[in-house]
């Protein structure tokens, strides 16, 4: 059977280093991803990819223990993936991607959910809703076994549910996604900061068991208040659970602000939050906070902010239409789509 599955990746508007915590996030789908097509049979998964010289050729059952030795890296993730959804038969064919590996823009994400839709992992006959969790959730799980990184579940929910024109406020903890319409006469920019990142190599995993310590003092995060901070004794421990709590508020004051056009506002959440993305959680750079300070002071430029990760990657910024002549605009997508099987409507999808 041909199949032709597609993924997009995601920019974060508001939201980063919660979901891991059961936080609020408000990313949007790009109208860029990664395609894989191919056709089914065999019983390998053979792929090549139009960023990697060397193909990735796994085997459709793998002990879970051998996928360390797996090369090219990226066939690992593969491998997890395959693992993940249990595929009934081989496929062969190609990767592509328009995304930049690296930039924050969850590539690796975009790149699990179309592999495991190619492999047959949709269920179009499910409960769209539950089948999104589910495939994020699979994807998820591929994406820690193979990166070693434990992160949340954010790139993949977006990667799924995506609604053209809209962000969304997935609240990561109850896993319901709730799509937030974009208002007109604003512009969402992408501006790559040049400085590629390797999640794996940074921080990431430090910060979530700093965060995971301070609930076990004060409970959870998401519940919690700036008041509950006094609570902390570890200065390092209370500043990075005030950027998860504070990053959580600005979620839902960013959506009121869009929902009330208060762009100057919602500009200014964006400030607040690399401000403590940057001096709290301590996950930017020189180089990002630099770009961020450039954009800000920019004609027409509401506000600007690290986006995904950090440790390099991109900067996202709300403007008035054309105020930047650099970076690209976002075009709100939809999620993921496969062509070996209807594409169920992901919720969130407008209801005709
Ligand atoms: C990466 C992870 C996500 C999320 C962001 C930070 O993109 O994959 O789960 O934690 O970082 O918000």
């Amino acid at each position: 059977m041909r199949v032709h599955a597609f993924a997009p990746g995601r920019v974060n508007l508001m939201g980063d280093h919660t979901d891991y915590l059961g936080g609020l996030v408000l990313p949007i789908a790009l109208d860029r991803g990664t395609s894989v097509e191919g056709d089914t049979g065999g019983d390998t998964i053979e792929l090549v990819s139009d960023q990697s010289a060397r193909p990735a050729s796994v085997p459709l059952r793998l002990a879970e223990a051998d996928l360390a030795a797996i090369e090219p890296r990226w066939a690992r993730l593969v491998a997890a993936v395959a693992h993940e959804v249990g595929p009934t038969e081989g496929l062969v064919g190609r990767v592509s991607s328009d995304l930049p590996i690296g930039a924050g823009l969850s590539s690796s994400a975009s790149f699990e959910v179309a592999v495991a839709l190619a492999l047959g992992a949709g269920d179009p006959d499910a409960d769209p809703h539950a089948e999104v969790r589910r495939l994020a959730q699979l994807c998820q799980a591929a994406e820690v076994r193979s990166t070693g990184v434990p992160s949340g579940i954010m790139d993949q929910l977006a990667a799924l549910a995506g609604v053209a024109g809209h962000a969304l406020r997935i609240d990561c903890h109850t896993l319901e996604i709730t799509p937030v319409l974009l208002p007109d006469g604003l512009e969402i920019v992408v501006v790559p900061s040049g400085q590629t990142r390797s999640v794996a190599s940074s921080a990431y995993g430090e910060r979530r068991r700093v965060c995971e310590a301070a609930e076990r003092e004060i409970g959870p995060l998401r519940q919690a208040s700036l008041d509950d901070l006094v609570g902390l004794a570890d200065p390092t421990r209370r500043r990075r659970a005030r950027h998860v709590i504070s990053e959580n508020h600005r979620v839902d004051q960013t959506i009121a602000a869009l929902g009330a056009g208060d762009v100057v506002g919602a500009g200014q959440l964006l400030g607040e939050s690399h401000a403590s993305l940057r001096d709290d959680f301590e996950v930017s750079t020189l180089t990002v906070d630099a770009l961020v300070e450039r954009l800000v002071i920019q004609p027409g430029v509401y506000g600007a902010r690290m986006t995904g990760a950090g440790f390099g990657g991109c900067v996202v910024a709300l403007t008035e239409p054309g105020a930047l002549d650099e970076g690209w605009v976002v075009r709100a997508s939809n999620g993921a789509t496969c062509g070996r099987a209807a594409r169920p409507s992901w919720p969130g999808t407008p209801r005709r």
